[in-house]
């Protein structure tokens, strides 16, 4: 497995391999990797002949007073797990190398789907995510990337601008990897203490009672809400930062569910904030 440094060494392999013929993927990562990044790499290599992982943990997407600095690393046991998959090629630059010194472009998708949910918590979250993505798409040369459910919104942010600034890259999102207790697999669950741990549990308990309320008829997206806010709130620990119920292809607000619908949630259990999300076809 190649592990790439330099921003030269990886667009010079990709090159080489797009002139043989092999359709590239691209697993972009912020490293410390689980299941869920994991099952991102399997169905990379069910679409495509040359699999390479970027392990970034991007500065300009994090906020003032976010986890930057603790956010977990661990760059030789994800080497090791990415080489035991069969990965081609990883790509782990430095900050320098990303954004030397005197770097001012930035890729910004604006508008109502950047603005809400995430990006309403998180001012200037998705500008960074969507200019280290386009960035990595340079370098990269993928002819696919793939991104988790699990960031709903930043899967649809993402397909608005490649459809939008024409890359010629296929997006693919692949469904989220849960705990067997169904906590969504992420790597800021190590922050979670075990009483945190149990009452992290309380995300997934509240969009699958909205799934079966859901079977049961309701059509109603406040309501919905309602019922949700209710039972995260037994949670001692949990701080809801929003519950949302709204069109899963755009983010647009419903007044009554049908057609594809999100039910997106970020908490904070403790200090440790979480998000979740539930697809449903009305
Ligand atoms: P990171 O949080 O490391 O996630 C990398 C990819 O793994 C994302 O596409 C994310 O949706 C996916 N993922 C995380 N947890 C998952 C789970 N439980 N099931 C399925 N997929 C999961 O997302 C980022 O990094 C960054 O914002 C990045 C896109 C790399 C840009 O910096």
């Amino acid at each position: 497995m190649h592990i790439f440094n330099t921003v030269s060494e990886m667009q010079q392999w990709s090159l080489k391999e797009r002139k043989a013929g092999k359709c590239i993927g691209l697993v972009p990562t912020m490293g410390y990797l689980h299941d869920g990044h994991m099952s991102l790499v399997e169905n990379a290599f069910k679409h495509c002949d040359d699999v390479i992982v970027s392990i970034f943990v991007n500065p300009i997407q994090f906020c003032q007073g976010e986890d930057f600095e603790d956010y977990p690393r661990d760059l030789n046991r994800d080497c090791m797990l990415l080489e035991e998959a069969g990965v081609n090629a990883v790509f782990a630059p430095s900050i320098q190398e990303m954004y030397p010194n005197g770097y001012s472009t930035t890729v910004e998708v604006s508008g109502e789907i950047t603005q809400k949910l995430c990006g309403r918590s998180r001012p200037g979250h998705f500008k960074g995510v969507t200019t280290v993505c386009s960035k990595l798409f340079h370098i990269c040369l993928p002819d696919k990337a793939f991104f988790g459910q699990k960031d709903a919104q930043q899967l649809l942010v993402i397909k608005k601008m490649v459809r939008e600034l024409n890359f010629p890259i296929e997006i693919v999102g692949v469904p989220i990897v849960r705990e067997k207790d169904g906590l969504a697999l992420s790597s800021r669950n190590v922050y979670l203490d075990n009483e945190q741990r149990q009452q992290a549990l309380v995300l997934n308990r509240a969009l699958k009672q909205a799934q079966e309320a859901i079977r049961n008829g309701e059509r109603n997206p406040n309501r919905l809400k309602d019922n949700i806010i209710q039972l995260i709130t037994t949670s001692p620990q949990a701080e809801i930062d929003y519950v949302e119920v709204l069109n899963g292809e755009d983010l647009t607000g419903l007044e009554t569910l049908s057609g594809k619908v999100i039910i997106a949630l970020a908490v904070k259990i403790g200090k440790t904030r979480l998000i979740d999300n539930l697809l449903v076809e009305v």
